[in-house]
């Protein structure tokens, strides 16, 4: 703390009675430079912001005054801004007490440490004190700070102008102390077109007309951090609703679209009513906003009492929208509505702790989804979330949970799988292993401490410590403070079962990590249960102890890591796999269990810890698999497995087709290509995903039924021959048969994205346009996405290259990257380009060529990305080598690819 030194230096001088620095003030500005944070001799208390958009000339002015209080002797004040233009003649700060206008001395903004410094020629008086501001900005087009979003109207283009400023993107709006702990009130004031509807995060209070502007005056908030503070002035529709304690709840959308708001509002109405149950607190604004945004970064963002979001994360169409569409918008409404208490009441102290936020958010997000639609099996399909953190997590390039934090522009990366899914994971394992009503009360009593306040990762766990009197802080930090997880290998020897813990890694090696490790285990039956904490590296189990005489401990199946509930990897000894197999094809086991298992399997050939054949034995036992999240699981992994033998042996990729579409045909067959009367969510979600995964592994009848059903789709775009839950079947079935000479079904869905105004189709088409096998195609799809006809929020859906087209996309990339780093470079997005593109390869060449491309083009904000990309290189290349070399696939594969089901 170099600055404090530097203070009391200060102090010294003018105690020696020279009144003025020792040091010369440059010296002394230099001091906030390059720091993390934020120096803290004076903070806010409230501001109060007025903001006046120019949404023609893409300009804004603003003035802040900022009650600060004073807390230390300094001539300094210094918050953060960027990219605003500061009035020079406008700042002044006013001593409360005497009331004595002070003048800086010195302005300085730092571009580089986002810092605005004050000088002033005397020390400022300990206390509140005003400080005003006059600035001036752009409504910039990069969806971060103040940025304009446009959309059509009448046949006309608009702009509306909209905020995000998670993580640290206030201060391009105006001057603050942009940190989450520097929580102050917030008193909005708007000048805008009369005709706009202007939005901030608490009620109207006042609103002027003058000619064409008005002037609209907001509630002062309650204590707040910066990144959640929002406005929004633009045309919109509302649908409106309350809480039955009066929360008055609204959702915006486009003009004549409302009608599209009405799901999203009904889940609020019921998740607000459900949380304030759950968190025994309050919704604590009297109003909450949700905005469809046409153009924004992220997929929704919880600012307090004005949520904004993504069209797609939204808006439902009753003709239009997919059951996948309306899950996605049921989930992440209950996401951001979680946050109002987990973020907004009680925030993190520091970004080390984003996890809290969004572990949480993300786990909270399935409690309120699962009560409010049970039919969806929702805690199955948290699995996925589960093992998209598990693979992450399984890179060396992974970090941990609670991750240092030094610079602004080191945050955007951490909103990843770690921060969601692991954060999600181990809080659902914390959860199942405290119980879930002590684990709530606990949390209650949690928000109830710290509301209005911060908080960090140990006061979670020294309120769940104190609620349930468990060492929860000693267990938890294995689980936050070091980055991966362990495999458990489990073994039968003289009646006993034999547990050892080392960290798994995708690569094969083996890392050192260690944790306490809730373990579960169910032998024989649900019934027959065993519970302990592994906290060694090993650790010897009794079987017939538990077992007493109710199973054969020679014979019963021994399912660890029971429900999947902890975040770790299982690894069986032959003869424990079997049994689970047979039990897995006898069905003895629950779906989240044969998820696991096969999930389990799957990485673990990846570390080539397995041959790939007793996998693809292991996916035979799941030919009657029914459940929609095994089923897709069972989907994605057959996917990747086919890339791999692709690049492997070739000359099998055919055998591996004809056995992944035997996998999938029955099940297909059964749920037919039209909705069934009355049938469930999960089966209209599954029939496309099924759909999808035949078309892909080349099923002649599928992709010929899916043209016939496109042809009609052309002509009437309500056929009931293409519902929305099959089309992204059929549009990719479709692009399975593009090529150069064979153009017209590419440009077909051209059309259809030309056409519609539903975003959710448009981003079914761009998912869809890029699995073509022809190189070429795949030029003219990458190319497509960096038109001025996709909006750049969506160019990411694009990505997902057939393994065709990926030597093309690559090639694309480097020809494109001073375009994409320039248009997506300032926010996370442009680490999609970097992951999708670089990920699929499999050769140590190809690794070597990106890391050279990059050795001069890496920056902060895409350095993880691209080290955790390199690093799956590898890890393909790996397992390429080791399927070439597997004696016996080629038998194995061949007869289950002829075996009939
Ligand atoms: N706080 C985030 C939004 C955000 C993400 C801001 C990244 C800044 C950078 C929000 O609560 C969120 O998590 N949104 C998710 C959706 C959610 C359902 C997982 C998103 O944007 O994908
Ligand atoms: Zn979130």
């Amino acid at each position: 703390m170099l600055f404090l030194d530097l203070l009391l230096v200060e102090k010294d001088a003018k105690q020696l009675g020279h009144g003025l620095s020792v040091l010369p003030s440059l010296e002394n500005m230099e001091q906030f430079k390059g720091q993390p944070r934020l120096p803290k001799f004076a903070v806010p208390k409230s501001y109060g912001i007025r903001l006046k958009p120019d949404l023609t000339a893409c300009k804004f002015a603003g003035f802040v005054s900022i009650d600060l209080d004073v807390v230390d002797h300094t001539k300094y004040i210094v918050l953060n801004a960027a990219e605003l233009s500061v009035d020079s003649g406008s700042v002044s700060f006013t001593t409360r007490g005497i009331s004595k206008v002070l003048e800086p001395s010195r302005i300085d903004l730092v571009e580089e440490d986002e810092i605005l410094v004050l000088e002033f020629a005397e020390t400022l008086p300990i206390g509140i004190g005003l400080l005003k501001i006059g600035f001036e900005g752009t409504l910039n087009d990069k969806m971060k700070g103040f940025y304009r979003s446009t959309f059509e109207h009448n046949g006309e283009k608009k702009n509306m102008a909209v905020t995000q400023f998670e993580p640290a993107d206030a201060r391009r709006c105006f001057p603050c102390w942009d940190e989450p702990a520097c929580k102050a009130t917030f008193k909005i004031t708007l000048d805008v077109p009369s005709e706009l509807v202007a939005l901030s995060n608490m009620p109207i209070i006042e609103e002027k007309v003058d000619g064409h502007l008005k002037t609209v005056a907001y509630q002062e908030s309650p204590v707040m951090s910066t990144y959640l503070v929002a406005v929004v002035v633009g045309l919109f529709d509302y649908v409106e609703d309350h809480t039955s304690d009066g929360v008055k709840v609204r959702v915006y959308c486009q003009v004549g679209k409302a009608n599209q708001g009405k799901f999203a509002l009904n889940v609020a109405v019921k998740t607000l009513e459900l949380y304030k149950g759950y968190f025994a607190m309050p919704y604590s604004l009297p109003k909450l906003d949700m905005v469809a945004i046409p153009d924004f970064a992220a997929g929704a963002m919880e600012n307090y009492g004005l949520v904004t979001y993504r069209e797609t994360a939204l808006l439902y169409d009753d003709q239009h929208s997919a059951a996948a569409n309306k899950q996605r918008v049921a989930t992440v409404v209950a996401h951001e509505l979680a946050h109002q208490w987990f973020g907004n009441l009680v925030t993190m102290e520091w970004w080390t702790h984003l996890w809290l936020n969004e572990g949480f958010a993300t786990w909270v997000s399935y409690l309120a989804t699962d009560s409010l639609f049970p039919e969806w099996n929702i805690w199955t399909q948290f699995l996925d979330e589960s093992t998209a953190g598990l693979r992450l997590d399984g890179l060396a390039e992974s970090h941990p949970i609670e991750v240092e934090i030094n610079h602004a522009g080191e945050i955007d990366e951490i909103f990843d799988a770690i921060s969601y899914r692991k954060g999600a994971s181990v809080i659902r394992m914390l959860q199942n292993y405290l119980g879930a009503e002590g684990f709530q009360r606990s949390l209650a009593a949690y928000i109830k401490r710290y509301a209005c306040s911060n908080a960090k990762t140990e006061d979670l766990w020294a309120a769940l410590e104190e609620g349930s009197g468990e060492p929860v802080n000693k267990l938890m930090n294995s689980w936050t403070k070091q980055k991966g997880y362990p495999a458990v290998s489990v073994k039968v020897k003289d009646q006993k079962l034999v547990f050892d813990q080392s960290q798994f890694l995708s690569s094969g090696s083996q890392g050192d990590g260690q944790w306490i490790v809730p373990i579960t285990l169910c032998c024989g039956s649900y019934d027959v249960r065993k519970n302990f904490l592994l906290q060694s590296k090993s650790e010897t189990l009794d079987i017939k102890e538990f077992l007493k005489d109710k199973t054969d401990a020679a014979s019963a199946w021994i399912k660890l890591n029971v429900d999947q509930a902890g975040f770790y990897r299982v690894k069986y000894d032959e003869d424990l796999a079997a049994r689970l197999r047979y039990a897995i094809e006898n069905k003895f086991l629950s779906a989240t269990d044969r998820f696991g298992i096969l999930d389990d399997s799957f990485a673990l050939c990846m570390a080539r810890q397995q041959s790939l054949t007793s996998l693809l034995t292991l996916m035979g036992a799941y030919r009657e698999e029914l459940d929609y999240t095994v089923l897709n699981n069972l989907i994605s992994i057959s996917c990747k497995i086919a890339r791999i033998v692709a690049d492997a042996v070739p000359e099998l990729l055919d055998y591996m087709k004809q056995f992944f579409i035997g996998l999938f045909q029955n099940s297909a067959e059964r749920l037919g290509w039209e909705p069934k009367p009355g049938e469930s969510h999960l089966d209209a979600m599954l029939r496309g995903d099924l759909l999808t995964a035949l078309a892909i592994f080349g099923h002649d009848l599928t992709l010929s039924e899916a043209s016939r059903r496109f042809q009609s789709f052309l002509e009437d775009r309500n056929t009931p021959l293409l519902p929305p839950d099959i089309r992204k079947a059929a549009y990719e079935a479709v692009m399975q048969r593009v090529s150069t000479s064979e153009r017209s079904g590419y440009e077909s869905l051209l059309r259809v994205y030309r056409e519609t105004d539903l975003s959710q189709e448009k981003t079914r088409i761009l998912s869809s346009l890029a699995s073509s096998p022809d190189p070429n195609i795949t030029l003219e799809v990458l190319n497509f996405l960096l038109s001025s006809e996709v909006r750049s929020q969506d160019a990411v859906y694009g990505l997902g290259v057939s393994r065709e087209g990926r030597e093309t996309a690559w090639k694309w990339l480097k020809d494109n990257w001073e375009h994409i780093s320039k248009t997506w470079g300032a926010g996370f997005l442009i680490t999609r380009f970097v992951s999708a593109i670089i990920s699929p390869f499999a050769s140590f060449e190809k690794a070597k060529e990106v890391e050279e491309f990059f050795a001069s083009r890496s920056k902060p904000s895409i350095a993880r990305t691209l080290k955790q990309s390199i690093e799956r290189i590898h890890i393909n290349a790996n397992w390429v080598e080791s399927v070439k070399n597997e004696k016996h696939l080629a038998d194995a594969v061949k007869e289950l690819a002829y075996r009939k089901y």
